[in-house]
């Protein structure tokens, strides 16, 4: 079996869908999600399906390398960030390479970088009059948003959408994709 880490900040509805979905499945299984946010509802998202969640601090994930002995221990095949608001540390990335995926809310490479992260993302779309905008999944390298595409999906914006229509429309791309791309990875 395939062994997914999951790292997210926040509210981890991208961390639960793909939970939900490798659950009871025998070629893949979220196996722990990780946080820097001790709060973060992706905790108690992970704990209702018995997965094991932790959260650590900037010390641990850049300075003492604890998170990359951590991970270690996990043996991931693949990493993935969903909503996971820290810049990713050059060591892991050197340990894992072409292990760690990212989910954007924008059509890379419009719409990335440091600071464009949820919401923000979609008001800028509004406020630029995009006609269009989508989902991003990408391999995570030392900059932010900027690893080799592996996936996107485009959805309309209209006239009249506002910042949380996009969001909304942005989170059932991400509800049918995420996963799927996942387990493409991992056949491959
Ligand atoms: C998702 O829309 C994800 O694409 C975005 O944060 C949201 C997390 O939602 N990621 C970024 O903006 C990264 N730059 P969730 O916590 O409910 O999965």
């Amino acid at each position: 079996m395939k062994r997914i880490v999951i790292f997210a900040s926040g509210n981890g509805t991208n961390a639960e869908n793909l939970i939900k979905f490798f659950h009871n499945r025998e070629m893949a299984s979220v196996i722990q999600v990780l946080t820097n946010n001790p709060h973060a509802k992706v905790l108690d998202r992970a704990k209702a399906y018995k997965v094991s969640g932790l959260s650590f601090n900037r010390v641990a994930f850049t300075v003492t390398d604890d998170v990359l002995h951590l991970l270690k221990a996990s043996k991931p095949d693949l990493i993935v960030l969903a909503g996971f608001l820290w810049k990713f540390p050059q060591k892991i990335l050197n340990a894992y390479p072409n292990k760690v995926i990212n989910i954007h809310p924008a059509l890379l490479p419009k719409y990335g970088g440091k600071g464009m992260y949820g919401m923000r993302v979609h008001e800028a779309v509004v406020k630029n009059k995009e006609t269009e905008t989508g989902i991003t999944i990408h391999y995570v390298n030392e900059h932010y948003d900027e690893g080799a595409i592996i996936f996107q999906a485009k959805c309309h914006v209209h006239e009249t959408d506002s910042a949380q229509d996009v969001a909304d429309k942005i989170h059932e791309l991400e509800m049918e994709h995420f996963p799927k791309v996942v387990e493409d990875l991992l056949h491959e």
